[in-house]
């Protein structure tokens, strides 16, 4: 299937989006018939690309620097409304054609790692599809390359997506995608979207989304070479009863500003340190952090690795904890 394209490049004249060919053949689906598809096809996949095309040159005529804010930015939730119903569509006409029972073994894989097994992922799909009946939206399989998973999600209307996530499987819950041929039985049209679903076309994708790049790490460059500690790892320390020595190393002037304290935690003077240093084991491994986890933390994380602890900075300091609703107590 040709994807969207913009024909002009250059921005010489307004941008145009193309009409993508009908990917599946209508009258090879089972339980559909080619009326429904052509309508679908024509009336709203259609209408949504001749929206968009329209808001575009609308967006186009426009000067930023005198439109009118609330102009400028209907036009632009519109313009997202209908970009997303173009490539929405796009995907569903490419989801059917197949048989829909006949899972290949990659995507039995995937789906199997990612919600118990392919059973399992069928019956939260249509589920999600079921309880969009009498409403509308899409339910989609999304592959999210930041965390290497496939996952369903349900939109409510045209404009919603995981961020950064690569929907490979889309079923249109509109009545406009079934009223013609089931009337208001969106569930036997969920049924035979599911017996149609074109699986060699979904792995095409899947295999697609899985090669792009997860968003880059953010990785603070200073103290990079300082070893770190998650605030989860933390957690699972103290949960686990594991021996360890926890400094709240959050500046003074901070921690008069400050009401609470990480549990667990025993707040130090990081400019006294060698006050309280010796108080401190050298077999049991110590934890520091500040108020985000940059400075303090890391100085002082290196400052007892040199005097022959154990210690590692945690990451994200005093707010990732609270961040992770780990408990604190009044800071007396
Ligand atoms: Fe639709």
């Amino acid at each position: 299937m040709l994807p969207l394209k913009q024909v002009y490049h250059q921005r010489k004249s307004p941008v145009r989006y193309q009409l993508a060919p009908l990917y599946c053949r209508p009258w090879t689906l089972n339980g559909m018939t080619p009326r429904l598809i052509e309508s679908h096809y024509e009336n709203n996949y259609g209408s949504a690309l001749n929206r968009l095309n329209a808001i575009t040159a609308e967006l186009e005529a426009l000067d930023p620097a005198t439109a009118p804010a609330d102009t400028m930015s209907r036009l632009k939730r519109d313009e997202s409304t209908a970009l997303n119903s173009t490539l929405l569509h796009e995907l569903y006409f490419a989801s059917l054609g197949g048989d829909g029972r006949a899972v290949p073994g990659v995507m039995a894989e995937a789906l199997g790692r990612d919600f118990g097994s392919v059973d399992r992922w069928r019956q939260e799909f249509m589920s999600l599809a079921n309880a969009l009946t009498g409403g509308s939206g899409w339910v989609l399989l999304t592959y999210v390359p930041r965390d290497d998973r496939l996952i369903n999600q349900s939109t409510p209307d045209h404009g919603q997506g995981i961020a950064g996530g690569i929907p490979i499987l889309a079923i249109d819950m509109y009545e406009h995608a079934y009223h013609l041929d089931f009337g208001a039985n969106a569930g036997a049209y969920i049924a035979t979207f599911m017996r149609n679903i074109e699986w060699s076309a979904v792995q095409g994708r899947y295999d697609d989304a899985t090669k792009v790049s997860p968003p880059r790490k953010l990785v603070q460059p200073q103290f990079a070479d300082v070893p770190a500690i998650s605030v989860e790892e933390v957690a699972a320390m103290l949960k686990a009863g594991t021996p360890v020595q926890i400094i709240d190393a959050r500046p003074r002037h901070y921690t008069t500003k400050s009401s609470d304290i990480m549990e667990g935690a025993v707040w130090r003077d990081p400019e006294r340190l060698d006050e309280w240093i010796g108080e401190l084991s050298k077999t049991e491994p110590v934890v520091t952090f500040c108020v985000y986890g940059f400075h303090v933390g890391c100085e002082t994380a290196i400052t007892l690795r040199k005097a022959g602890f154990d210690a590692r900075y945690m990451a994200g300091g005093h707010y990732a904890w609270k961040a992770i609703k780990g408990p604190v107590k009044l800071l007396q």
